[in-house]
C-alpha cells in the first residue's frame, strides 16, 4: 500500500501571550491575495525587514514569487516559468536577486502508481538543473535569467546563502544531493573516496554535501563545487543578520548511516582557500542524536561584531537500546544543548521532563520580535 500525504501551507497565525501561551488567530490570507501553498523556507532580509517566498504547484503556473513587505503586505504574483511541477523547497536572496532552483526532481504520481518506484518524485531524463535569478522588485518574470547546469542531474532541499561578491559574480551555499542513476537506468558508481553508502544508493540520490556554486553573470556561466570535505549532512544554518550578504560560517547538522544526527559542524568559509583545516566538529556523543540546529545570535539589537557570536540551540535524544531486542529503541532521555558557536562547545545541556521526537524543530525570536506581534 502506498500512502501519498499533502501538507496544506497556508499561513496559521499563532499568537504568543504575555504568560508564555500559544493562541491560534487563524490563517492568514494576506487580505485575500494568498491562494495557494508557500515554501516553508522564506527568507528575510535583515536590513530592509522584506520576505521573500513562493508558491510551487502541481498546476500550472507551477512556481508563484511572492514578496512580503516589513508591515507585512503581500505583493502581486509573480509566474516564474518552469515546464513541470518539480520538488521546490527553498530559495535564496542576495542583495538585489532572488534565486529559484528547478532541479529535475519531478513530482509524477503516475511513475509511483505504475511502478516499484516508492516516490511522489523522481529524477527525470534529459532535463537538467536550472537557477533563477529575478530582481528582488520585479513585478513580472520578463528580465529572470536562467543559469543550467547541464548533463547534471542533482537535488537540494536546503540552501545556506547567496550574496554578490561583485557586480558579475554570485555565490550560492547549499546541500546538494547528486542523482545515482544514469541514463539509461544503472547506477553511478562513486570513487571510494567519495562518501556514499548503500542506502543512498538504494534511493537513487546521494547523501548531501555542501557545495558551493558560483554564477557568472556576466558570461551566463555556472559552476558547482564539493567543499564539503565529505562530510554528510544538510539543514545549514547561518546568523541569519547575514542573511543575503557575505557570511563566513555555515553551521550543518552531520548524519550518520542510520540518517540521524550525530554532530554539528561548522564551516569556515574564509579558509578554504588557506591551507588549514576548514571545519569544526561539535559530537553530541555514543547514542545521542539530534535535530536542526537554530542559530541565536548573543545581541539582539545590535549587529554582531563577530559573526560566530552566538549559540547553536538544538533538541537531542540519548537513545537507549532494549538489550532482548537490538531494533527497538526506548524512549531514552531528551535534553536541550546550547553550543557556543565561536568555539563549538557545549556550555549548557538541560535534561528535559518528556521525549522530544526526532524532527522537532524551531525558530529564534527576539523579545522586540515577541513584544512587536500584531494580535
Ligand atoms: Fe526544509
Amino acid at each position: 500500500m502506498k500512502i501519498i500525504v499533502s501538507h496544506a501551507l497556508y499561513v496559521d497565525v499563532i499568537y504568543v501571550t504575555k504568560e508564555g501561551d500559544l493562541k491560534t488567530l487563524g490563517i492568514n490570507n494576506y487580505e485575500k491575495q494568498l491562494d495557494h501553498w508557500l515554501t516553508p523556507h522564506p527568507k528575510k532580509d535583515p536590513q530592509t525587514k522584506e520576505m521573500f517566498t513562493f508558491g510551487s504547484r502541481r498546476e500550472k503556473p507551477y512556481c508563484i514569487y511572492r514578496k512580503i513587505s516589513e508591515d507585512g503586505v503581500m505583493g502581486p504574483k509573480v509566474d516564474i516559468t518552469v515546464d513541470r511541477p518539480t520538488y521546490m523547497h527553498d530559495l535564496c536572496i542576495t542583495e538585489h536577486y532572488v534565486i529559484f532552483q528547478e532541479l529535475p526532481y519531478v513530482y509524477d504520481p503516475e511513475v509511483m502508481q505504475t511502478s516499484d518506484h516508492e516516490w511522489i518524485f523522481h529524477f527525470a531524463d534529459g532535463i537538467w538543473p536550472r537557477y533563477g535569478f529575478l530582481k528582488r522588485n520585479a513585478t513580472s518574470e520578463d528580465k529572470i535569467r536562467w543559469f543550467e547546469f547541464t548533463n547534471q542531474s542533482f537535488f537540494v532541499f536546503h540552501n545556506a546563502n547567496a550574496w554578490e561578491v561583485d557586480k558579475d559574480t554570485i555565490v550560492l551555499y547549499c546541500c546538494i544531493m547528486e542523482s545515482n542513476t544514469k541514463k539509461d537506468g544503472s547506477k553511478y558508481i562513486f570513487p571510494a573516496d567519495f562518501q556514499r553508502y548503500d542506502i543512498a544508493l538504494n534511493f537513487e540520490i546521494s547523501w548531501p554535501q555542501l557545495y558551493k556554486m558560483t554564477f557568472d553573470m556576466k558570461n551566463n556561466t555556472a559552476i558547482k563545487e564539493n567543499i564539503s570535505s565529505n562530510i554528510n549532512g544538510d539543514f545549514p544554518k547561518i546568523n541569519e543578520k547575514y542573511m543575503g550578504r557575505k557570511s563566513k560560517y555555515i553551521y550543518i547538522s552531520e548524519v550518520n548511516r542510520d540518517n540521524k544526527i550525530k554532530s554539528v559542524v561548522k564551516y569556515y568559509l574564509d579558509r578554504m582557500k588557506e591551507n588549514r583545516p576548514y571545519y569544526k566538529r561539535f559530537e553530541f556523543g555514543t547514542d545521542i542524536f539530534a535535530g536542526e540546529v537554530v542559530f541565536v545570535p548573543k545581541n539582539d539589537d545590535k549587529w554582531a561584531t563577530n559573526e560566530d557570536d552566538g549559540y547553536l540551540i538544538v533538541f537531542a535524544h540519548h537513545e537507549v537500546i532494549d538489550k532482548d531486542d537490538p531494533k527497538k529503541i526506548d524512549s531514552g532521555i531528551s535534553y536541550v544543548y546550547v553550543i557556543d558557536a565561536k568555539r563549538m562547545i557545549s556550555v549548557a545541556k538541560l535534561q528535559l521532563p518528556t521525549r522530544v521526537p526526532y524532527g522537532f524543530h524551531a525558530i529564534y525570536v527576539t523579545e522586540k520580535e515577541l513584544l512587536d506581534q500584531k494580535p
